[in-house]
């Protein structure tokens, strides 16, 4: 039995590579794509999404656009130093001849939690505004939701978009406050182990090798994304936060440490907005669960996932 998903994306380059883990898992049923402002626009998030569904041969899978604007400010621009200019890297991709949803993200998630009642997995790997929204619009979501994997955040480790947060929290932490406070259970996947699981230029030149042409797009997509963190790691290479989180929401990876515990955003606006607050207290003889915490907090997972992302993506 595949597990029906809804992912909530802004189809950057990480989102991309997540966004062909989900296509390739044979755990994974993808059935709806929404789209938010983060690394791009939303709007620019849903033209990525419809070209690489194009490539994949998937135009069966509807594309909603989402929230342009966060919740208490307004997009920012993206982060084209990271991402490139559209968000993929520059690359550009064959034009797909399908446009959105006339829906919104947030009437496609809503109308999906219906239509999958029960069953159906929220994949989260931008900031979480449209989920937010979501909330607000029908609070008894929750109730037909199987669960919700969210990259985000950083609990015992740096921030990358300021000393403190991550980007997809930093970008909307209010939305990210409702979705994490919200009666679901979360796996959070945050900085302490995306920043574990890299790509090598091996790793990229086997993509880029695939007879495959959304693979091959894969390899290229890549490549000013590794630019962005030679000086991060001292070497060519990508940390895998999208594609770690499409990985656990399929199973795919055995995860070593991940206490539900108590998280809460700071929204305030001061030097730590957008940090994410996990009470971790009483967990140096192990991790522990608080009574009554819906957010599993994953810390580790040892085993390298590239080796399983490569091979998941090339038997595409
Ligand atoms: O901080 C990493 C996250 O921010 C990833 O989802 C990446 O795509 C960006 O959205
Ligand atoms: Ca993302």
């Amino acid at each position: 039995m595949t597990t029906p998903v809804y992912l909530d994306c802004d189809t950057g380059v990480d989102d991309a590579v997540a966004l062909g883990y989900l296509l390739a898992s044979p755990a994974i049923d993808l059935v709806g794509v929404g789209t938010v402002s983060g690394n791009t626009s939303a709007a620019q998030a849903a033209r990525n999404t419809l070209d690489l569904l194009a490539l994949a041969g998937r135009d069966d899978i509807p594309v909603a656009v989402g929230a342009h604007d966060h919740l208490s400010h307004p997009y920012d621009g993206g982060a084209p130093h990271v991402h490139g200019d559209n968000g993929i890297g520059g690359v550009q991709l064959p034009p797909a001849t399908r446009v959105p949803e006339e829906q919104s993200a947030v009437d496609l998630l809503i109308a999906l939690s219906h239509l999958y009642e029960g069953r159906l997995h929220i994949v989260t790997i931008g900031p979480m505004t449209n989920i937010a929204l979501a909330l607000e619009a029908d609070p008894t979501l929750p109730g037909r939701i199987a669960g919700v994997t969210a990259m985000g955040g950083a609990a015992l480790v740096p921030g990358n978009i300021s000393p403190v947060a991550e980007a997809n929290v930093f970008n909307d932490p209010e939305a990210a406050d409702a979705a994490l406070s919200a009666d679901w259970d979360v796996t959070l996947v945050p900085l302490d182990v995306t920043m574990e699981h890299t790509l090598s230029e091996d790793d990229r030149a086997a993509l880029l090798a695939s007879t495959n042409p959304f693979v091959q797009a894969l390899g290229e997509i890549l490549d000013h994304y590794f630019d962005f963190y030679l000086p991060i790691y001292g070497h060519r290479t990508s940390s895998l936060h999208d594609p770690l989180a499409a990985v656990i929401a399929a199973g795919g990876a055995r995860i070593d440490v991940a206490p539900r515990v108590p998280v809460r955003v700071d929204t305030t606006d001061g030097p730590g907005r957008g940090q994410t607050i996990a009470d971790l207290r009483g967990q140096r003889i192990g991790p522990r669960d608080h009574e009554g915490a819906r957010v599993r907090v994953v810390l580790r997972v040892d085993d390298p996932i590239a080796p399983h992302l490569v091979t998941t993506l090339i038997g595409v």
